[in-house]
Parts: structure tokens; sequence; C-alpha cells
């Protein structure tokens, strides 16, 4: 049988690599390789410490890494284990998106259970599940039912990844205040501190490696920190417990997923195996779930143009709003975001933790049910806003009324806020003490899945901002559409230092190797506040549209902006935001990504690009089109004279035709890039 030969008893190699005590049996390694047999993921002991590896063309890509976990009130486990038997399985299954990058997806992976069991003590047992995909390894601990290891306090999870071969690294800090909010730093991987994941890393041979979760629930995010060398281990978010988690078992962990590929736009494509991890739509019926483009009151606030709270610079007022519905009825947007219109935001909201926030009471000056009138009769949505402050407690008992205010006033998707300094999640216990938790640990991933439980009841979808990082719910809950979870636009606005140009081309390759993302693209004034200019080209603006994903995209500046700048604003018009297939056309960490992207159910493609500070000539390659058919292509792109250094706004727009054989080289100017709208031509 196949599987068979996947299994090798005696590592000679492993072994030859630890001097393992005398007594120690480390004489079984079970391997399984990738359905194309070039990525290998092995299992062995080494002085009866469960260690894995992984290989490609026969080449280590995590040199050996041990496994365990701290037990509170258990004890380590770790040493004195031996491999029980492994189980093997295969699957090739292909699952539509309701939404998203692509239709479908090829969930292709061979699977390999194996017993971990201790020598000593009460013979406690933990498996090992790794699924081989042909690029990439995700692996998770089952805790079985059994009665030595029951009530699971987990201390740590003492997962290693030794990243071989000398490579760099794009991160951003974790355990910091600002949560997932950092620029990224581009150092060599043996001096990076502790990390957020997704973290990525490219090896002075070229070959790409992504470390991430998948299916993060009821567990602590993890956090990667540099042990020694390039010799990373998890390091999971902190409790107000005196557990990081807490499980009754039987139970199994996220799985710790490894991405490998031979360049970086092969590490974009290999990340829908984060999705395939996951578990199936568990809502049955999502046509409710609606990808949409939005509009919000919102940048003016930014701006400090106009407040959240009441007073003479309230943004949220009834006829604000019903401008901006206009505007957006007027342009084809779908929704409208209101923030600030709901009582709570006067005085230091965010000192005082939202403590005054009531997520089902209006401000006097915003007349809810005229606006939903009004947004009904246009056939534009109001999208929610519940902005928390990290007081999960309070939002949690509101909730329900929450939801139920707005699916009243037929509102089909919320975006939340956590807005609050990493630790800073409240709580009450039962006497009515305050508690804090972490934006990734166990109780605020379980607080997410309370939510977006409650909204999927009402049909409401969620786009959560100060979230805990994606890590491919959205196949098991689709109306979990969008999140925050880096720096996004506002950082243009207010942000010191404010997003440098290679922004994009870093989330592109770290950040969206995890789910789509509410970045807000498409300040088209290349204005913040106080007059401060956008280290961005105009053209810039349009091609984030298509290369930062998320089914709810919003145009984000203000409308007067807009109709400043009509033939950008045109762009924003016609791009959509769910797709029927994504290819990327080109890319390098920080420097560059290049996308083509067909509109989900229909013909028309379009092709976004953006390149860094440095001004960069790309040659797109239309292959990527039906053979024989006629495209006639809208171009928007940098000016003469253009990018971050001359004049920003300056774009030319011309259109032309092209076929699958035309190449066609564009020049990006500093800070800049480009879009194309291309549809089918008779
Ligand atoms: C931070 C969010 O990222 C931003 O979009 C929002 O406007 C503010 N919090 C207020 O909720
Ligand atoms: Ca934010």
């Amino acid at each position: 049988m196949r599987d068979r030969d996947l299994v090798r008893v005696g590592s000679v190699l492993l072994a030859a690599l630890v001097a393992s005590p005398a007594a120690a049996r480390d004489d079984v390694t079970h391997e399984l390789c990738s359905p194309d047999t070039r990525t290998c993921f092995s299992l062995t002991t080494v002085g009866e410490i469960p260690t894995y590896r992984v290989t490609r063309d026969g080449k280590p890509v995590i040199a050996p890494s041990r496994l365990g976990f701290m037990l509170r009130g258990h004890g380590k486990f770790e040493h004195a284990t031996a491999l029980g038997k492994a189980s093997f399985s295969e699957a090739d299954e292909r699952w539509e998106q309701p939404w998203g990058e692509n239709r479908w997806v090829r969930d292709h992976y061979r699977e390999m259970r194996v017993p971990i069991t201790e020598l000593i003590g009460g013979k406690r047992r933990i498996d090992l599940i790794a699924r081989v995909f042909d690029h990439g390894v995700g692996f998770r601990f089952a805790f079985p039912d059994q009665p030595q290891l029951r009530d699971v306090q987990i201390d740590d999870e003492l997962t290693e990844f030794n990243i071989a071969g000398n490579a760099e690294a794009w991160w951003t800090p974790a355990g910091e205040w600002n949560r997932y909010e950092y620029p990224y730093n581009r150092t060599p991987a043996n001096q990076v501190g502790t990390a957020h994941s997704p973290i990525s890393f490219r090896r002075d041979d070229g070959l790409h490696i992504a470390i991430h979760e998948a299916a993060l629930v009821d567990y602590a995010g993890f956090w990667l920190q540099r042990i020694d060398g390039q010799r990373f281990r998890t390091r999971l978010s902190p409790s107000s417990e005196p557990w990081k988690v807490r499980r009754a078992a039987p139970f199994e962990t996220p799985w710790r997923t490894i991405l490998i590929a031979d360049d970086a736009p092969g590490l974009y494509a290999a990340s829908d195996m984060i999705l395939s991890l996951n578990e199936p739509n568990k809502l049955g019926d999502v046509s409710w779930v609606k990808p949409l483009k939005y509009i919000g009151i919102w940048w003016s606030m930014h701006l400090d143009a106009a407040s959240w709270h009441s007073g003479p610079k309230h943004g949220a007022t009834t006829e604000n709003t019903l401008k901006y519905i206009d505007f957006a009825a007027k342009h084809g947007f779908g929704a409208v975001l209101v923030e600030g219109w709901n009582i709570g935001w006067d005085g230091n909201w965010i000192g005082d933790h939202g403590r005054n926030f009531d997520f089902a009471k209006a401000y006097p000056d915003f007349d809810m049910d005229r606006i939903a009138a009004h947004a009904r009769k246009k056939g534009v949505a109001i999208m929610g806003h519940h902005e928390t402050a990290a007081n999960s407690g309070r939002y949690a008992a509101q909730m329900d009324a929450g939801f139920d205010y707005y699916a009243r006033h037929g509102v089909p998707a919320v975006k939340t806020g956590y807005v609050a300094d990493a630790g800073g999640v409240l709580h009450q216990d039962k006497d009515g003490n305050d508690i804090w938790d972490w934006h990734d640990g166990q109780y605020q991933v379980r607080h997410h899945q309370a939510v977006i439980e409650a909204a999927a009841k009402r049909r409401i979808a969620i786009n959560a901002h100060e979230p805990v990082k994606d890590t491919g719910l959205r196949r098991t809950w689709p109306n979990m559409v969008s999140r925050e979870g880096a720096r996004g636009m506002e950082y243009q606005a207010w942000g010191d230092p404010p997003n440098p140009p290679e922004h994009e081309a870093n989330l592109v390759f770290t950040r969206m190797l995890s789910g789509p993302m509410d970045f807000t693209p498409g300040i088209v004034s290349l204005t913040g506040k106080g007059g401060r200019r956008i280290p961005s080209t105009l053209a810039k603006q349009l091609a984030n549209f298509v290369v930062i994903y998320s089914p709810v995209q919003m145009a984000a500046d203000l409308p007067e902006h807009y109709d400043a700048q009509p033939a950008a604003l045109d762009f924003i018009k016609r791009v959509p935001v769910d797709w029927e297939v994504t290819r990327l056309l080109g890319g390098a960490i920080g420097d560059y990504a290049v996308f083509a992207r067909q509109r989900r159910g229909g013909a028309d493609w379009y092709v976004g690009g953006v390149t860094d500070e440095a001004a960069r000539d790309f040659t797109v390659d239309f292959a990527f089109l039906p053979t024989g058919k006629r495209y006639a292509a809208t171009i928007w792109r940098d000016g003469a004279g253009g990018g971050i250094g001359g004049d920003p706004f300056a774009m030319t727009v011309e259109t032309k035709t092209v076929t699958a054989a035309t190449k066609w080289p564009v020049r990006m100017a500093a800070g800049g890039g480009f879009a194309i709208a291309l549809s089918p031509g008779r």
C-alpha cells in the first residue's frame, strides 16, 4: 500500500544529529510526503523528545524542532516520550467559497496521525495530526479523552520552528501595546525578537517560508519568540487566568502552518491552505452575506474635521448621513458606514474603557428610522458600527440588543472595534471585579466567536477592527467578512510615522496570507490630518482596490474629494470586490505586487500593481486572459513627472485593445502603481 511506503522506521539521520541518552528509545520515525512528493514532514523523538522536521526536494526547510506543552498541575509534556503507530489518509477535494479571492479552492493533502505517549508516570498521550500539501504543512495536537488528562490547563505550547538555511524575515513585534499595528521590520531571521504571525522568510536560495496558524478556536493565539539563531517557539498570548488555555479533553489545538514556495507570489497562492484547514461552512445558506463597496462618515473624523462625540462637530448627524446615502446611491456604493452614531463617545471613551457605550441607542441628532427609510428607498445599506473600546464584557452583555436594533433597520454588516492597548480587554468576574485580558488570548478568541454567532443569527456580517488575527475562520463562518489586524489607511491621516510606501507590498506577503483586510483604500486627496502629504501616488490608491483583498471594500475618502477626482472615481466605481479567480503576476516582499483578478461570475478582469519607494518597470503579461479574445483595457497609471518625489497626482488614463498574447510594459513611479479594467470586446 502506498501510504505504508511513507513510513520509515529507524531514522539514521536524526539519531546522528543529536547524541541521545543510552536509554532513549528514538527508534521510530514517521514520515509523510505531499501529493507531489516534494514536501515531506517527519516526526521522531530525539532524546525521547518529540521532534519534527520538514524538507522540500530532500533539503531541510524546518530543521529538527521540538514539540511539547507546559501543562499546569500536570508537569511538562515533552520528555520521555515515544511515538505510537501512525495512521494515514489522504484527500483531494474542491470546495466553493461563497465569496473570496477564488471561487474554487483545492484541498489536496496527505494526513497522518501519530500518538505521542509518555513512557513514565500516568503515560499521558497527545496525538499529532499532520497534513502535507504540495506547498505547505499544517499540524495540530489532539488531546484525547483520558483519565489522567481531562481538565487540560496549558501554561504554554512548546512548538518550535527552526528555520533551516540563512534567511531574512518580515515581521511585526508581538506583545507590544499597539497589538498588530506596527510597520513591518525586515531583518535577518536571526535578529527577530518576538513576532506576530504570519511571519514571512526569504532564504538566501530564494525559498519563501511563512509561519502562521489556522482555525484558532477556543485557544490562545501564538506569538513566535526567537530562542536562538533562527529557532522560534510558540508563546501563547497571555491570560488573566493562571493558565493561557483551559479546555476539557477531547479537543484539538489550532493548526500550526508552514507555507513553502519558490517565490513571493507562490507564497500568496499557497495561503488558501490555511482556509482549507478550517472546517466547512456551518451556516448553510449565506447568500445574505453580500460583498460590497462602501463609503463612510469616517475619514472626516480621522482628519479631525468632524467628531465621533456629540457637539457642533458631530459627524453622525441625520443630515450628513442622508447626504452620504445620496452620494452612495448616485455612484453605486452598496453601503454607508456611520461611526459615532450611538451614545458613549463623549468624554474620554478610551480612558474610560468604553463604560458608557450603548449599542442600541442613537444620539438625538441621529434619526435612525428616517435614515434607514431613506437608505432603503435609495437601495443603499447602512453599515453598522460597534466600537467597544475592548470592553468585551459590556459588549457581550449588550450585543443581542445591538444586533436586534441593527437588524430592525436593515443593517447587513457591522464594523466592530476593540480600541485599547494590548492587555486592555475588559470584562467582569461574577462579583463585578474588573478582569483584563489580551486581544489574542483565549478569552477574546471566545468573545469573537460569540459575536460572530450572535450576528449570524440576525444575518449580519462582521468586520472587526483591533481584532484577533485571521486564521481562516471565514470558511466556517462566512459572515466573518473582513478585519483589520495591521496598520490600515488611518495611519496616513495621523500615524507617526505614517505607513511607508512599501507597506502594501509588505502586507500582501505577510498579513494578507491570513485573509481579507479592511484596509480602507482610496484616499484620492492624498492628504491627511493638518494637510500632511500621504506618500503615495493617485494611481496607487486605485491599485490598492485590487491588491488588498476585502469583500467589504471601503472607498475611504470624502465625497467632495471624489467629486474633485472624477477619473479616479471612475475606476473605484468599476472595480468589483468579489472574484472568480486571482492570479499574482509578480511581486517581491516589501518591493512590489501585481495582481490580476476576474470578477466573480463575470468576464471582466482587473489588474492592480503597487511599488514601494522605488520607481519600477513591470511588463504585464496578459496570458491570464482566454486566448483569441479581444479585451478593451482602460489603464490608470502614474503620469509623467509623477511619484512621491514629483507630482503624485499626475495620472494618465488611456485605453487600448489587448489579447492573451499582449505584453505591456508599464512604469510605476516612486510610491506609485497602476490599475487596469479589462472588458471583453467584440
Ligand atoms: C479604530 C479603527 O481602526 C477605526 O477605523 C475607527 O474609526 C476607530 N477605531 C474608532 O472606532
Ligand atoms: Ca485600528
